[in-house]
């Protein structure tokens, strides 16, 4: 296919971990690329590595999601040419610690990156794609969505967020020719738990899934016009329980393992 017909993707937090095996996964589909994190060095690498192997145009775009001129950007981008076909809204970041010891300012910048970031780039992606009637956006939540989750109650009500407001777009895209999926994964090796001071070392290895294996489960989910996949047996299981458990009993038994953990 001609370079300049060929299909584009944008992919906020593609500089290392989950964001990061998108890209790649997205280059080995024959997507071109359009990659967002603030490491520039590191977007650059994977820019000239993904372009070398997968013969794929990678567009690199250096942006603090944490501030205005960051999301401006990136919207701007959205809305510009060569057309956006995908928007992946990955970048995220986590949090641990008692809700009143954590300093306001950090609960505030994870509502502003997880959920206030996601929802200006979704509106500025989704306004080119309905108008050409065309176009997806995958947007990452977690298993932590599902239930409560003490010491990381900010972290879980953003994913929560996510997830709830990317079910409502997939019933009100309807019809539209463009499409909208939440992808909901556990465990996953990357950096989010040394960055977040989150590191589980208790949990059994096989609660863990590589961040390869949880990108491709999004995009082939999203391929599928699904609205939303939790990737992984051990994480589809706890998502049913969560389902079914009355709520109550759900917000003990994380309570419970929370306790457990600390
Ligand atoms: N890993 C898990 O166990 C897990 C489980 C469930 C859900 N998730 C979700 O998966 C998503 C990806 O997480 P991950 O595990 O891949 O974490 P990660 O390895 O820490 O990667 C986070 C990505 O987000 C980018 N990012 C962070 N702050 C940013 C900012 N202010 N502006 C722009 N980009 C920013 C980082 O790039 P720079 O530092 O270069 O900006 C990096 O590329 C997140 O939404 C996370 O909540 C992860």
């Amino acid at each position: 296919m001609a370079a300049s017909m060929r299909e584009r993707a944008l992919v906020t937090g593609a500089s290392v971990g989950i964001g990061r095996a998108f890209a790649e996964e997205l280059a080995l589909r024959g997507r071109d690329l359009v990659l967002v994190a603030r490491d520039a060095a590191r977007l650059e690498q994977a820019a000239h590595d993904l372009s070398r192997r997968h013969s794929v145009a990678v567009e690199v775009l250096v942006a603090d999601l944490l501030t205005d001129d960051g999301i401006a950007a990136v919207a701007a981008r959205l809305a510009s040419l060569p057309a956006i076909d995908l928007l992946v809204n990955n970048a995220g970041r986590g949090s641990h610690g008692e809700f009143a010891a954590v300093p306001p300012s950090e609960h505030l910048e994870l509502l502003r990156l997880n959920v206030a970031a996601l929802v200006e780039l979704t509106h500025a992606a989704l306004r080119p794609m309905l108008e050409r009637r065309h176009g997806a956006v995958l947007n990452v939540s977690s298993v932590a969505a599902f239930q409560p989750v003490p010491r990381e109650a900010v972290y879980s009500a953003t994913k929560a967020f996510v997830l709830q407001f990317t079910e409502a777009l997939y019933e009100e895209l309807r019809g539209t020719g463009v499409t909208v999926s939440a992808l909901c994964p556990g465990l996953t090796h990357s950096e989010f738990q040394l960055r977040s001071g989150t590191e589980p070392t208790r949990l059994p290895s096989f609660m863990w899934q590589e961040a390869s294996a949880v990108a491709r489960a999004g995009l082939d989910a999203l391929e599928a016009g699904r609205a939303l996949v939790v990737p992984g047996l051990h994480n589809k299981v706890l998502g049913h329980l969560s389902n079914v458990t009355p709520r109550s009993l759900a917000r003990a038994a994380s309570g419970a393992v929370v306790r457990r953990l600390a």
